[in-house]
């Protein structure tokens, strides 16, 4: 079972992750980080960029995407390449060559999936995967029906993540259908998940993938089959957890020397 930690606010949670990651760092430099793009590690890339200059050093580290849309034209600021570049490479001081996000542009695209598991088995794997989760479920871009097994690939979106993901663009026409994203197989690769969830709208969703049954049509419920999950929610995005008690009492009993 997964470790649930429920706390005050994102706030808390981008700090407790960040505590966690910057450890490692210290420990490992050439660590390989796994990032997720969207609202919810916002908090985290804010709290390691406040730390940055005193305690963490990531020009060695490596990163690597969970996605990418397919077809945005190069440079468009909400391809994840440009986001990732925003809010995780530019920030957090990573070297831009280590830095990878899937090729989401429309020549090649065939073969996108192929190229990005090379990259990730060239690099050793993920030490530490940050996950959000959609309203449908998903983590990565694997809607409902991915298989359990399933690489990177090309995919395509539900009318529901696109309606979710058009606040960050000036219309949903403009929102991509396809992308590529990181397979659930993929995913359950990284040593270490951490999946991070914030706010009433995602609570079924915490719900169906934390303690509901482990089926391809909740794609989050994937992370019951990984030996180290830690998910980090605050008190709405727990409020339909039906455990949400024996994870508090848990919190409050844990082993010091136990960490995340
Ligand atoms: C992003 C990703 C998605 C998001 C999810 C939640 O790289 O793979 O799974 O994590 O759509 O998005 P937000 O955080 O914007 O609610």
């Amino acid at each position: 079972m997964a470790e649930v930690i429920i706390v005050d606010s994102a706030e808390t949670a981008g700090r407790l992750v960040s505590d966690h990651i910057a450890e490692h760092l210290q420990i490992t430099p050439e660590f390989v980080l796994g990032v997720a793009t969207g609202s919810t590690p916002v908090p985290v890339y804010r709290a390691l960029a406040q730390r940055k200059a005193r305690e963490v050093d990531f020009s060695a580290a490596f990163a690597f995407a969970l996605d990418e849309y397919v077809g945005l034209p190069e440079g468009h600021p909400q391809s994840y390449r440009a986001v990732i570049d925003r809010e995780v490479t530019q920030p957090l001081g990573f070297d831009p060559t280590r830095v990878n996000v899937p090729d989401g542009r429309a020549e090649g695209i065939e073969t996108a999936g192929e190229r990005y598991e090379a990259a990730l088995r060239a690099s050793g794997g993920v030490n530490l995967q940050l996950l959000g989760i959609g309203t449908t479920g998903h983590i990565g871009f694997n809607e409902p029906g991915s298989s359990f097994g399933s690489l990177t690939r090309v995919k395509t979106l539900t009318e529901q993540t696109r309606a979710d993901n058009a606040r960050f663009f000036e219309s949903l026409d403009e929102v991509p259908i396809h992308c590529v994203t990181q397979g659930l197989g993929t995913i359950l690769r990284a040593h270490h998940l951490v999946l991070l969830a914030f706010g009433r709208g995602k609570a079924e969703a915490v719900a169906g993938a934390v303690e509901g049954p482990v089926t391809a049509s909740m794609p989050g419920s994937a992370i019951q089959l990984h030996s180290h999950v830690t998910v980090v929610v605050d008190e709405a995005a727990a409020s339909r957890l039906k455990h949400a008690d024996y994870y508090r009492w848990a919190q409050e009993h844990k082993p010091a020397w136990q960490g995340l």
